[in-house]
């Protein structure tokens, strides 16, 4: 037949064949198509005979796969949900003789995994036409041989079943012969007895037709040879030989020993054996031994590849008169296939922040033996958070049971073992290397609560404060640390202003000096922050002690030096020894030793006659006043603080020895001579006799004068009475000693204002970030203040 008709016919078969049956039967599908499709042929819409969504197939990983490492005979178009072939089903290599093939298919989708069996039901296809084993026949039969006498001829194979197989035979026609088909025996008949003078020898052609559409035919020529005598054909002591043979039995095991006997004597009765028709993939299998009849094994027996075996033994006598039998060998199943793990799909690398029980993986095992040797167990090891849920059929879904933890363990090996139930069982097993990804969620932790650093004042700017060190054990950015100050005010000043973070190191440096005096103590918080998205962070509190170096002198308060003008203390001549005269009043802005003071008179007009108390500053008589003393009496009194080294002081204190006050007129000129030169003296004392009137006036207007701003003290032993302009408001006399406390340095610096050339004002440090209204406000306009209250409250009381 032309190849082109037969195609075309083929194609009509296959559309007669092509009835889709649609059986859904626990979610299953079932096919049926012909065999031979062409590749990409559609075998139907799964995706719509599941009622899956088409959108979600993609999604879902959807695919076919098939069981052990067979061809893939089918795909899926994942946009139209379509099954389709993607290789030649050749039903004959697929099935043989099986009067049903059925290839099976698993449709998986995941998440959740659901699979689906679809049964692909082969339907045979007449594409093979029936053969005879030989082209040609060769019969000898004897003149001698009676009418009705019947000649076995091999029958004809056919690749295809049912009406596809061989369905009759065709006997060219001719004078002597006729053909019996009876149950798979072809018999010649002889009709006419033979006359080998007339006809030596014959050919007949003999014609095997199928049933298919359209039909297919195969020949074989019987040459048929006239010989002198007769004979009889050998006989088979059976006509189907049955035998059972475990697979993997090795070669020259004895399947079964078949025999024919034949009634003749001689050559006539030696009976030969041999394979009638035999597949070509069982050609190789087995042996026969011609003279015994022996079948033995000589190639591999797999049940997994053929589980029966149908072969034709042909029995010749030496005439060559032949005969059939029939010999069929069940293989039994041998535990000869370990489970093999197939991995589906896996999730790699897994988020450590994966709630327990997600599905990270599908295995699949498979087993190639049947019925227990086919039963498998599946498991992990114990200690690690995952486990096999045995899902469909053989398929298993791995799931955590715990929650993850890359800082605690960032990969797990797991194995998986099956095991079957064969005896004796085989398994095998599988790793698979599971990564955890990391998430951030762990904030960076300080090596400490807090941390503390000590700097002593007037430090350099940019020295080293402190370290902060703070850990995260995530990964990569998700663990690289940044460090930073976070805004604040020390001070009504940014913090910023004061220290500096290194962001990489956390090393903590001062940007400026530090002066005790105004700052003994001062916080700051330091976050570390992680580079994740979104960054977690800590903070952490960072307080710095500045300790006092001795860098302030001491600074008397009282007396007050106001450039040329007197302070004097009046001293009655009564005064007893040990009456208090006066008191030297200091502070240092400094603290501790310091500003621990200690009072001394360095020199003094008459060196017995005062004494000051070291600490307390109080000036006292050493012993009564006598009239031989001067009236005028000069101490110096220096302050030294306790400091290494000491910072001093001094100080000039005036005192007048006398009980009038119109004495004290001279002691102008007592002041000024000791402070003017003589020859100011001289003029002055010429100026006074040229005018005395004029100097009378003068000195009573000075007297007035004088006297406005000296106010005669009342001195009491054991308390003197200090003027309260003096003492600066944040100063308390607390003890009576005259060692005053500041509660606050700083703010005595702006309120003694004795000299400005010591107000050490903040601006100084960082003029530029100050706000305007904080330099404003300590404008020289304000250092007035001070000044006035002064003046004021000095008119005032007296
Ligand atoms: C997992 O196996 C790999 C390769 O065999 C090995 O390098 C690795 O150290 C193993 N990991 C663990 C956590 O056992
Ligand atoms: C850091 O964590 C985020 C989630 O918090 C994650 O998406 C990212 O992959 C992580 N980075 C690294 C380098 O692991
Ligand atoms: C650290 O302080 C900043 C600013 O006050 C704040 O936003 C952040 O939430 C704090 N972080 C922690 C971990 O307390």
């Amino acid at each position: 037949m032309g190849n082109k008709g037969f195609s075309a016919l083929r194609l009509v078969s296959c559309l007669a064949f092509f009835i889709v049956t649609r059986n859904i039967v626990h979610g299953d599908l079932s096919y049926s198509i012909p065999e031979e499709m062409k590749r990409g042929s559609v075998i139907g819409n799964i995706a719509k005979d599941l009622g899956v969504d088409l959108r979600t197939l993609a999604s879902r990983k959807a695919r076919v796969d098939f069981e052990g490492t067979q061809n893939r005979y089918c795909d899926m178009t994942l946009n139209t949900g379509d099954l389709i072939t993607s290789e030649r089903i050749d039903r004959e290599s697929l099935c043989g003789k099986k009067p049903s093939c059925v290839l099976k298919v698993d449709l998986v989708l995941e998440n959740p995994l659901e699979l689906h069996r679809v049964s692909l039901h082969i339907q045979d296809v007449n594409d093979n036409s029936p053969k005879f084993k030989k082209n040609l026949i060769e019969m000898e039969i004897r003149e001698s041989a009676d009418k009705g006498n019947r000649f076995s001829i091999e029958e004809a194979h056919d690749a295809d079943i049912g009406q596809n197989y061989v369905q009759r035979y065709i006997l060219q026609k001719n004078d002597n012969f006729i053909l019996t088909v009876d149950s798979n025996k072809v018999e010649l008949v002889l009709e006419n007895t033979l006359d080998r003078e007339k006809q030596k020898e014959m050919n007949l052609l003999l014609t095997a037709l199928d049933g298919g559409s359209p039909q297919r035919s195969g020949t074989v020529v019987i040459h048929v040879t006239v010989l002198d005598a007769n004979d009889n054909a050998p006989v088979f002591s059976q006509a189907v030989y049955k035998a059972s043979l475990p697979e993997n039995s090795p070669p020259d095991t004895v399947v079964i020993t078949v025999s024919a006997t034949d009634a003749d004597e001689g050559i006539n009765g030696d009976v030969t054996y041999d394979f009638g028709h035999m597949s070509d993939d069982d050609v190789h299998l087995f042996s026969i031994d011609p003279k015994q009849g022996r079948i033995a094994v000589s190639g591999l027996i797999d049940f997994e590849e053929t589980s029966s075996f149908e072969m034709r033994i042909e029995a010749k006598d030496g005439l060559g008169l032949t005969s059939y039998a029939k010999v069929i060998v069940d293989v039994t199943d041998i535990n000869d296939n370990a489970p093999v793990i197939y991995l589906k799909s896996l999730t790699n690398p897994i988020p450590e922040n994966v709630t327990p029980g997600t599905e990270v993986g599908i295995i699949n095992v498979q087993d190639r033996d049947s019925e227990k040797n086919k039963q498998v167990h599946c498991s992990i090891q114990q200690n690690v958070p995952f486990k096999l849920v045995p899902s469909i059929k053989n398929y298993y879904s791995l799931v955590t049971t715990g929650q993850l933890d890359r800082e605690l363990v960032s990969e797990y090996n797991i194995t998986i073992s099956a095991t079957d139930e064969g005896s004796p069982p085989l398994s095998s097993s599988k790793t698979v290397q599971l990564s955890v990804a990391d998430i951030n969620d762990n904030p960076p932790v300080f090596e400490e609560q807090s941390y503390s650093a000590y700097v002593t004042e007037n430090n350099k700017p940019g020295s080293t404060l402190c370290s902060v060190t703070a850990r995260d054990p995530d990964w990569r950015q998700n663990g690289t640390v940044i460090y930073s100050l976070l805004p604040g005010e020390v001070n009504g000043a940014p913090v910023s202003s004061y220290v500096s973070v290194n962001g990489d190191t956390g090393v903590i440096h001062a940007v400026r000096s530090f002066d005790y005096e105004q700052l003994r103590s001062f916080k700051v918080q330091v976050m570390a922050r992680d580079n994740g998205s979104p960054p977690l962070s800590s903070n952490v509190t960072v307080s710095v002690f500045i300790s006092d170096v001795n860098d302030n002198s001491p600074q008397i308060l009282y007396p007050a030096l106001e450039g040329n003008s007197f302070m004097t203390e009046l001293v009655p001549k009564v005064a007893h020894g040990g009456s208090l005269v006066s008191k030297v009043i200091a502070v240092d802005a400094d603290s501790g030793q310091n500003a621990w003071l200690s009072y001394h008179i360095v020199t003094s007009t008459d060196s017995g006659l005062f004494t000051i108390g070291v600490h307390s500053g109080e000036i006292r008589t050493q012993r009564d006043i006598s009239e031989s003393d001067s009236m005028k009496q000069n101490l110096i009194v220096a302050v030294k603080d306790n400091g290494q080294p000491s910072l001093s002081a001094t100080c000039s204190m005036y005192l007048i020895i006398s009980d009038n006050l119109a004495e004290v007129t001279e002691l102008k000129d007592i002041a000024y001579d000791e402070k003017n030169s003589k020859l100011t003296s001289y003029l002055i004392i010429a100026l006074v006799s040229v005018s005395t009137f004029f100097l009378t006036f003068i000195i009573i207007i000075m007297g007035v004068r004088f006297c406005r701003r000296r106010k005669p003290r009342l001195l009491f032993d054991g308390a003197v009475a200090i003027p309260s302009a003096y003492l600066p408001p944040n100063y308390a006399d607390v003890d009576g000693t005259g060692t005053l406390r500041s509660t606050y340095n700083y703010d005595a610096y702006l309120t003694t204002g004795s000299r400005t050339s010591d107000f050490k004002f903040v601006t100084s440090y960082n003029d530029n970030t100050l706000p305007a209204d904080q330099t404003l406000r300590k404008s020289p306009s304000d250092f007035a203040d001070p000044f006035e209250d002064f003046e004021t409250s000095e008119v005032g009381a007296f």
